[in-house]
């Protein structure tokens, strides 16, 4: 072996082992430091929350800075006994175990909730969950039986399952009597569940079936997506596509397309159909081509852009925060990256999802211990246009970061 063989030989052997070492160590030691510091401020959110009544879900925080929380039948409740049962899996202690299930039992009564479309949101988030990593045969029931009560959302006519009952769009001028929105994809995942653990299809095939019609409808030729699509009771056609909580009908809000990307992407790992992994990639390129630097959106990719008017009673007329982020979007992206790194066999989506989870992890989004209400991540948005939630913490964010570090933990366990 000559010197030049020998110096390759040695790189190999020695350098990049050595490289990984302080690569993983870098990792275990930023996955510690986070850890650490969500266990630390869910204790004092703990602390101020009490114990759960049926009425006192932590969501967001109010702008004298204490925390605002919500009864269950709003569509946030599952993501506080979600984050407990992520703590719980990232520590493995059985305390948050407790506490986890003390907050999801308590959403129970939600089982025949048939109000509105969020009862995936509601029960997966905590009873799915509970069900993966404490498993107890009640929960199955109560997953079923929400899974039921979704399902009576679902139309033979229009293929999905409303999202919301009657309203009207921003001008007041169109009554959407079927509205769908892009966030109802993520209320598939406990119907596929369903499916799995009963063995009937019908939960499937309702699933598949809205993917389908929202794959028809919500994308535009860019893979930008429609916040509402709005369809004929009687025939089954589309009458509307519009936004409730974008900055304009034609616009791209950062949350939407972040559910449009998680959504995809689980729905392509219940159903391994290529045509839902495409969907998920699209929709993933079209926001990562228009990211910020530090990869968190401003809340609508196309505020105040020429071709973007906001409308009607909408703050968002009036509202001057163009340069507002929404970290909220970032968190569920980041998630949803980690799996869609493996799918899609692509190395720099994980790449991306690693530098938003560490964006997200910095001083610039990650709150002080003790501040921000005890909500672990700063700077998301609510709802622009209906005036609420604007700069503030928001339990989802809060959710889907841990969900991600969950991930990134778990990402060479897999590989
Ligand atoms: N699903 C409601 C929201 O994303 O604000």
């Amino acid at each position: 072996m000559n010197l030049r063989s020998f110096k390759s030989l040695f790189l190999v052997l020695a350098v990049i082992p050595l490289v990984t070492a302080c690569q993983n160590k870098e990792k275990e030691n930023f996955i510690k430091e986070n850890t650490e510091f969500a266990t630390a401020q869910t204790d004092k959110m703990l602390q101020s929350v009490g114990q759960p009544t049926g009425k006192n879900y932590p969501r967001t925080m109010k702008n004298n800075g204490e925390l605002a929380v919500t009864g269950m039948y709003d569509w946030t409740p599952g993501f506080f006994p979600g984050s407990l049962w992520y703590l719980y899996e990232l520590t493995g202690e059985t305390k948050w175990k407790d506490e986890a299930e003390k907050w999801t039992t308590s959403l129970e009564p939600l089982k025949t909730f048939t109000g509105h479309h969020d009862l995936g949101f509601m029960m997966y988030c905590s009873y799915g969950n509970a069900e993966r990593l404490s498993p107890k045969p009640e929960y199955k029931d109560i997953l079923i039986e929400s899974a039921n009560s979704l399902s009576t959302r679902y139309s033979d006519k229009t293929k999905t399952i409303k999202s919301w009952n009657y309203r009207k769009n921003w001008n007041d001028t169109t009554e959407w009597y079927y509205p769908v929105i892009i966030d109802n994809m993520m209320n598939l995942e406990m119907l596929f569940y369903a499916s799995k653990i009963t063995g009937d299809k019908k939960y499937y095939d309702i699933a598949v079936n809205h993917s389908e019609s929202t794959l028809k409808y919500h994308f535009r030729e860019d893979f930008t997506t429609y916040h509402v699509v709005n369809y004929d009771t009687i025939t089954g056609k589309v009458l509307d596509q519009a936004t409730c909580q974008g900055y304009s009908d034609n616009s791209m809000w950062s949350r939407g397309q972040a559910w449009a990307i998680y959504g995809f992407t689980m729905v392509y790992r219940e159903t391994k159909d290529q045509k839902f992994l495409d969907a998920a990639i699209k929709a993933t390129n079209v926001y990562l081509k228009y990211l910020p630097e530090d990869l968190v959106p401003l809340w609508d990719f196309n505020v105040g852009q020429e071709g973007y008017t906001a409308v009607g009673k909408s703050y968002a007329v009036e509202f001057p925060g163009k340069d507002l982020r929404d970290a909220s979007a970032a968190a569920i992206v980041c998630s949803a990256l980690f799996e869609l790194a493996e799918y899609a066999n692509n190395q720099s989506y994980t790449d991306y999802a690693i530098k938003m989870l560490h964006s997200l992890a910095s001083p610039a989004y990650r709150a002080p211990l003790g501040a921000n209400a005890n909500f672990l991540l700063m700077h998301s948005v609510g709802s622009i246009p209906h005036k609420s939630e604007i700069d503030k913490p928001l339990v989802y964010a809060d959710y889907y970061f841990l969900e991600a570090l969950v991930r990134y933990k778990n990402l060479n366990k897999k590989s």
